[in-house]
């Protein structure tokens, strides 16, 4: 079928615009036009993120084909519900009480919000919470508390029940912004839309740019015969196929495994597989042509020959004896941990009046950001190979891939884009690998978009963890002993599950006293899919063993499970179970602070509790290290000729705060110079600019970046300081 010409009133403003009416979508026709404040994260119907109004209806765009839009149809965005200069209440809202995080979701709900009040200018928040449900309105940054807030606050500035003043945010007396409103630095663009997240600046790309299109044979385990691209590279459009044999370097990109009991090094993962298919979403071949459609058409032509193995879905399958090794060079088994603590466990569970034993399983996680994968590739201005893209440790991520595609660091330069959430999985550099390997086979702009389904297939999860365990105590509900034996499944690749082990030793029984443990750990390779860090990293997997038994002892013991954990928790001198010091003690003041909401609740849940409803009151502890052992972070200050600063560092920004993070670091630190934060420039996430300040992972940095801004901020303080305790200018430095 051929294209159409149909006119639209988009904004206000009548639009004439030719489409494609079956294929094209409303959001891709308002994308093309311009209107990027639009997202597409799932292009399912699924997540709201594509959500405007057709003639005043909230309709998911990405599933409104353009058959289906009339002539003359009014469509609202989020570019026409308030600009910078003339925010829209919502908007004012949004960025006030912080429903933005990533931010990748908000235009959609905005829109979505804008609908409501439209309809009904004093919703309840039950309202509120039930119309995002229905139209599909997904966030996963932020809990929807803060949106349901802004939401409440908007109605009432635009009833007249509330000052739109009273959103502004006031710094401290000294000047400080700890402890404020300050909005996020990103938060204006975010909510109006203008924020250019990867699927938006791929569409900005030059004219010379090609797309990509992975090839990923659908099957878990599969040795791979051969790989023709052959009718793939006659294919229109098709510029050439890269496979492995392009790869200029070792064409290995992982993190290290460096634990000193781990049977292998940890470096197997291919950046483009040639010998085999180890998990589903493993990549074989990327196919470069000038449209995206055009690489994906190609790609399903890509004949990869295979040889299918016997597929572990689990790892408890894979350590079954008999089992076959899935990577010739390192046992499915292949690093194993004893953990020991006090006395020997044999002859404390004997002698305990009470024992609770359980298995506990915690599974494979994806991270569901509402964006999905999108990356850029180009040679810049001193011919580095550039990489845009999502990742938690630019500096990480090029150190990993260098040795693999066959470059110098300094060649290699990482750009964080704008980022719809994250969540772990862009610690893996797998994907800046495929990209840094394609521009080098091909030394023009590129774009890779995953669909959803690719995104997933590709990225991966959170370990799975089996785990067998049993806790001892006295009759006085004391904890004596702890015993328990866990697999985690790796999935297919090794590179980070000895690390999970180390914190699952470290979490599991926290904050509790527990004098005796004996444990056993495992790490296993299966062919699910591969490991990565995700939020808590290793630790929800203990808390689920550990808060479990607790929660069961309570009920063998016929004690409250808040008075059970409250005579268990550690006290100054106690060590954790794999005998740390705790650092601190505030546990037992939290659970003092504690009691009166959870009796308040427990009563609630008795008052709600029917023969047909039941309710209860959870409860469960939690903690966290932050950093690891050896830790290092580097930022640097600028002063400016306006006497202003600017911050240069890599702390990604997720949509968890770098961004203000920073700034609240700077105006601290330089609180003497009086520094406002509107003088504050960030310049953050380019290797080739800013200086490595360490992933934004293992919940660091804060800890670290602010510490590191202290040093520097102290640092130019004592270069500017004079005799008289006042400071030079920027004039007054330079003149010296
Ligand atoms: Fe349209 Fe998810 S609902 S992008
Ligand atoms: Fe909602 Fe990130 S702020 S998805």
């Amino acid at each position: 079928m051929g294209l159409k010409k149909i006119w639209l009133n988009i904004n206000g403003a009548n639009r004439m615009v030719v489409c494609d009416p079956k294929s094209d979508s409303l959001a891709d026709v308002l994308r093309r036009i311009g209107l990027t404040g639009t997202k597409i994260g799932c292009n399912a119907g699924q997540c709201g993120a594509c959500t405007v109004l057709l003639d005043g209806e909230p309709v998911r765009s990405c599933i409104k084909k353009m058959d289906k839009v009339s002539e003359f149809s009014r469509v609202l965005t989020i570019e026409g519900i308030g600009t910078p200069e003339k925010l829209h209440p919502l908007q004012q809202a949004w960025i006030a009480l912080g429903g933005v995080q990533c931010g990748f979701c908000s235009p959609g709900f905005i829109v979505s919000a804008k609908a409501l009040l439209d309809r009904n200018p004093s919703p309840t928040r039950e309202e509120v919470r039930s119309w995002f449900q229905r139209h599909h309105n997904l966030c996963r940054c932020t809990g929807y508390k803060p949106l349901v807030d802004a939401v409440m606050t908007a109605s009432a500035i635009m009833r007249g029940d509330m000052s739109v003043d009273a959103l502004e945010a006031v710094p401290n007396e000294n000047g400080s912004i700890y402890g404020t409103r300050y909005p996020r630095p990103t938060a204006l663009e975010k909510v109006t839309g203008l924020s250019e997240y990867g699927g938006d600046i791929a569409l900005k790309m030059p004219d010379n740019t090609l797309h990509l299109a992975l090839v990923m044979p659908k099957t878990d385990h599969a040795r791979i015969i051969s790989v023709d691209t052959a009718i793939a590279e006659s294919m229109p459009g098709v510029v050439k196929v890269i496979t492995a044999r392009d790869v200029q370097g070792t064409n290995y990109a992982s993190q290290p495994q460096t634990h000193p009991r781990a049977a292998c090094n940890g470096i197997f993962k291919p950046i483009l597989c040639d010998k085999k298919i180890s998990t589903y979403g493993d990549v074989v071949a990327v196919v470069a042509a000038n449209t995206r459609q055009e690489a994906r058409e190609a790609a399903k032509k890509v004949e990869v020959l295979l040889e299918e193995l016997p597929a572990y879905m689990t790892a408890l399958e894979s350590i079954r004896p008999g089992s076959r090794q899935i990577h010739e060079e390192t046992p499915n088994l292949f690093c194993m941990s004893r953990l020991q603590k006090g006395e020997d466990t044999r002859t404390v569970f004997p002698d305990a009046p009470h024992v609770v034993s359980g298995s506990f399983y915690t599974s494979s996680q994806p991270h569901l950001p509402i964006e999905s994968d999108v990356y850029e590739a180009y040679l810049d201005e001193e011919d580095r190979v550039t990489i845009q893209c999502k990742s938690q440790a630019i500096y990480g991520v090029r150190q990993q891939i260098a040795a693999g595609v066959g470059l110098p660091e300094e060649k290699l330069r990482i750009i964080d884009n704008t980022v719809g959430g994250s969540f772990g999985y862009t610690m893996n550099p797998t994907g800046p690998a495929i990209m840094a390997v394609c521009e080098m086979a091909l030394r023009r702009p590129l774009i890779l978009e995953m669909s959803y389904d690719e995104h997933m297939a590709f990225s991966g999860k959170r370990t799975a963890s089996y785990t067998n365990a049993s806790l001892a105590c006295d009759d006085d509900g004391k904890i004596v002993g702890l015993e328990y034996h866990t697999v985690l499944d790796s999935g297919a690749y090794p590179m980070i599950s000895t690390k999970v082990m180390d914190k699952y030793c470290r979490f599991v029984g926290y904050p509790y006293n527990v004098p005796n443990a004996d444990a056993v750990l495992q790490a296993v390779l299966s062919n699910h899919s591969f490991g990565v860090q995700y939020r808590g990293f290793g630790s929800p997997q203990a808390y689920m063993t550990s808060e479990s038994l607790m929660d069961m002892m309570a009920e063998e013991l016929g004690m409250d499970p808040f008075e059970f954990r409250y005579i268990n928790i550690a006290k100054p001198g106690d060590l954790t179970v794999n005998s740390y010091p705790y650092r601190d003690y505030p546990m037992q003041e939290m659970m003092d602070t504690l009691r009166p909401y959870y009796q308040e609740a427990k009563a609630r849940a008795a008052r709600l509790s029917t023969d047909k409803k039941k309710c209860g009151v959870g409860l469960a502890w939690g903690g966290y290290a932050v950093s690891s052992d050896v830790d290092a972070a580097e930022v640097e200050l600028e002063l400016n000729p306006d006497g202003g600063v600017t911050h240069y560092n890599s702390w990604e920004q997720m949509g968890q705060g770098a961004d203000i993070g920073t700034l609240t670091h700077t105006v601290e630190a330089l609180l003497p110079l009086g520094i406002k934060p509107e003088q504050v420039r960030l310049v953050q996430n380019d290797t080739a600019i800013v200086p490595n300040t360490g992933p934004a992972a293992g919940s660091r940095s804060h800890y670290m970046v602010g510490n590191a801004t202290i040093d520097a901020a102290n640092k130019l303080l004592a270069a500017m300081r004079k005799a008289d305790g006042t400071y030079r200018t920027y004039d007054e430095m330079i003149a010296e």
